[in-house]
């Protein structure tokens, strides 16, 4: 069998970088597509390909999965993890300035959508691939003061969705990913504070929030391919944060 190939979009920080190091490590090649190009190399790895891009960028996306295929000839899962939260400015629906929600959703939505775009053509030749999606906890439920973001992971979630019907048959499978509350570069400073920090562990009945790593062995379960027939699905992994 030929090496599977996985391409991570914001894969050069957090939760993207903890699953190149997973996937890697299950066999893998990487393709990383980061706005930041020297850690998306870094993540890549000697082996991988690494691409400077904005994946809210259309022509950018397709020239990077057109040097993907090139590279590698395949793509088998695609991890659509690239996402920003928005600035201190987008808060509450009244208060957002519309440049910040179009930015957020430009990345957390338009994103994935591009580079699933670039990405099935290549799936539904082979007759495979799974397109995993990492949402939120907050596309499902409300994050208070954080409107943009929780309507654009809402948004990706029912993407997610929209691909798993289309594509079902052609044996591509999508699923989303909603994280809790995950220690990356992106809610450091909140744990910073120690009583925003005693808040939010306080919330969470593992007591504890989420090491990228414990997302990235859900993204990799999906990758293995092994829960074939699961597809639309979010796999909420949030230390029981939202069962409460
Ligand atoms: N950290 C959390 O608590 C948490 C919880 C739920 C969901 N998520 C989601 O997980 C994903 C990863 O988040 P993280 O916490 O690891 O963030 P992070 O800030 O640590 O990493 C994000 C990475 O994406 C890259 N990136 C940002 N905008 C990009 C763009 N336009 N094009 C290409 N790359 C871009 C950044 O350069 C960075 O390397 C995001 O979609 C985020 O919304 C995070």
């Amino acid at each position: 069998m030929s090496t599977r190939v996985a391409v991570v979009t914001g894969g050069g920080s957090g939760i993207g970088r903890a699953t190149c190091a997973r996937l890697a490590a299950d066999g893998f090649a990487l393709a990383v597509l980061d706005l930041d190009g020297d850690a998306a190399a870094t993540a890549a790895g000697p082996q991988g390909l690494a691409r400077a891009v904005d994946v809210a960028d259309a022509a950018a996306v397709d020239a990077a999965f057109a040097a993907v295929t090139g590279r590698f000839g395949r793509v088998d899962v695609l991890v659509n993890n690239a996402g920003i939260s928005g600035s201190p400015e987008a808060t509450t629906c009244h208060e957002t300035p519309v440049a910040e929600w179009d930015r957020v959703h430009a990345v957390n939505v338009r994103g994935p959508f591009l580079c699933a775009r670039a990405a099935l053509p290549t799936m539904l030749a082979q007759g495979s691939g799974h397109v995993i999606t990492v949402a939120s906890v907050a596309g499902q439920v409300a994050f208070p003061g954080r409107c943009a973001y929780t309507a654009s992971k809402g948004a990706a979630l029912m993407l997610a969705r929209s691909i798993a019907a289309d594509y079902a048959a052609a044996g591509i499978r999508s699923n989303a990913v909603c994280p809790g509350f995950v220690r990356t570069p992106m809610t450091q400073w909140r744990l910073d504070v120690p009583a925003l920090r005693e808040r939010v562990e306080a919330a969470i009945p593992t007591g504890r929030v989420a090491e990228p790593d414990d997302i990235a062995d859900a993204i990799a379960v999906l990758a293995s391919g092994r829960m074939g027939y699961m597809t639309g699905a979010a796999l909420v992994v949030d230390g029981g944060w939202t069962v409460l």
